[in-house]
């Protein structure tokens, strides 16, 4: 029997799917940048399924490209030629709340939305949170680390992920949904499948931390004149109420503009953005308006304590990623650097753009508490040269090449940056300990 044939005997025929028109959706990125033809796109609905594709795929010497709410932008998740695309969809169990333990059980196919949603209507939350939250599933954020609009707040996913049920490339299932806090059994094994980007097992659930609730938000956006302003500020806002820190510029602020059809947030337009976001379970607007007042470098500030007052101020950050990419394909880089350099590297990174693609135009925007930049090149082709030249600036300053959005394709050949070779070969092995027949997403963060 061929793989198909055997794969379809496993999950029915309705769920391998062959037809070039249904295999589309799976076999390019959100962007457009990443894309490759898979051999079929396999959908188990529960772990024994997901076993039974990898026992088929593991013996007939084919790879296998785990893939979420396909939201990633590193080219981690979709094919890069002949490799069956496990699609975790339908892994959407999602357990009752256990309020004594503060966790939740999730299947890796739930939507962080609504993984959200069900911690709210139990009286928690889930601590992280990113603008892709419809779509993207806890599985590919584990997978990559994600991190998003709280980590100030909350840290990402490696915080919250308290155990994980996954399968192995040869069909066995290793791993605990038990939820253990304390637990010092020697390895971490949980731990080594958070941003392991689906290199070594397909995870299919996870037990995680939920944090408390909060009751009352307060959103602000700042104007300020310099980046060195904005990281200025971030030491006067930090403690227990802040909980998120975005910065924006101008010319992104006129992209989202442009193409959400809005205007503001002020009169005049400003050269840097910071939206800061304190919440807790009494109303902090007067805290937040305190704190701001108390910045030397404001030059205008919008506030608002509403619901549709705070998501018309997060439009303008959180439509940047749309209004990129509806401008074109972008070079996207996601990198950090330590937030106390963000200025001097905000400076240095659009030098090394400028210089190594003179015509394009570079939008930055991120998550400056730590350091986060989104460093996205548009107009410009050769991603190659450009990729280069931001992150040997990102090494430069002891930087991270990827801070949220993994390794994928599309940094692997940077890994050398960051990593020693001792480090690489540790990596190696790693792979080789989990995976040693190299079926499980190759060529994804480890270089081929
Ligand atoms: C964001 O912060 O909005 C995401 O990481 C997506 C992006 O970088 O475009
Ligand atoms: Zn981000």
């Amino acid at each position: 029997m061929d793989l198909v044939a055997r794969l379809r005997a496993e999950l029915g025929t309705g769920h391998v799917l062959t037809d070039p028109d249904l295999r589309a959706g799976y076999e390019t990125d959100w962007t457009g940048r990443f894309t490759g033809r898979a051999l079929a796109v396999a959908r188990p609905g529960d772990r024994d399924e997901v076993a039974a594709v990898l026992r088929a795929c593991a013996e007939a010497g084919v790879a296998v490209v785990p893939q979420g709410g396909n939201t990633g932008l590193v080219g981690g998740g979709v094919p890069r030629g002949g490799e069956v695309v496990l699609s975790t969809t339908r892994l959407t169990g999602l357990g009752e709340v256990d309020r004594v333990s503060g966790q939740v059980t999730a299947g890796a196919g739930v939507p962080l939305a609504r993984l959200g949603a069900h911690a709210r209507a139990a009286g928690l939350d889930f601590g992280v949170d990113i603008a892709a939250r419809d779509s993207a599933t806890v599985g590919g954020m584990v997978a990559t680390n994600a991190g998003g609009l709280r980590v100030v707040r909350w840290g990402p996913m490696r915080d919250q992920v308290v155990g994980a049920e996954a399968v192995l490339a040869d069909g066995r299932v290793v791993g605990s949904l038990v939820g253990l806090e304390k637990d010092s059994t020697g390895y971490d094994l949980t731990g080594a499948l958070v941003g392991s980007e689906g290199t070594l097992a397909v995870v299919t659930a996870v037990r995680l931390r939920l944090v408390p609730a909060v009751a009352h938000r307060a959103t602000a956006v700042l104007g300020l004149a310099s980046t060195a302003d904005a990281v200025a500020a971030i030491g006067v806002l930090r403690g227990p109420l802040l909980s998120a820190v975005e910065v924006f510029y101008d010319d992104g602020v006129r992209l989202v503009r442009a193409h959400r059809g809005l205007t503001g947030p002020f009169r005049a337009d400003c050269p840097v953005y910071l939206l800061v976001e304190f919440a807790g379970d009494h109303d902090p607007t007067e805290d937040l308006a305190a704190a701001v007042s108390g910045l030397p470098a404001v030059v205008d500030t919008a506030l608002a304590t509403d619901e549709a007052g705070r998501r018309g101020l997060w439009a303008y950050r959180e439509g940047h990623t749309e209004a990129i990419s509806a401008h074109g394909v972008p070079v996207k880089l996601d990198v950090a650097v330590s937030p106390a350099r963000a200025a001097e590297f905000e400076t240095a990174v659009r030098a090394a753009v400028s210089a190594a693609a003179p015509s394009a135009r570079l939008v930055l925007f991120g998550h400056l508490a730590e350091g986060n930049f989104h460093v996205n090149v548009l107009d410009e082709a050769d991603g190659h040269a450009v990729s280069d030249a931001v992150l040997t600036t990102v090494a430069r300053f002891g930087g991270s090449i990827s801070a949220e959005h993994g390794v994928g394709v599309a940094k692997a050949p940077w890994l050398h940056l960051t990593r020693t070779p001792a480090e690489r070969d540790l990596y190696a092995a790693i792979k080789a300990a989990w995976d040693p027949a190299g079926v499980l997403n190759p060529g994804v963060l480890i270089p081929r």
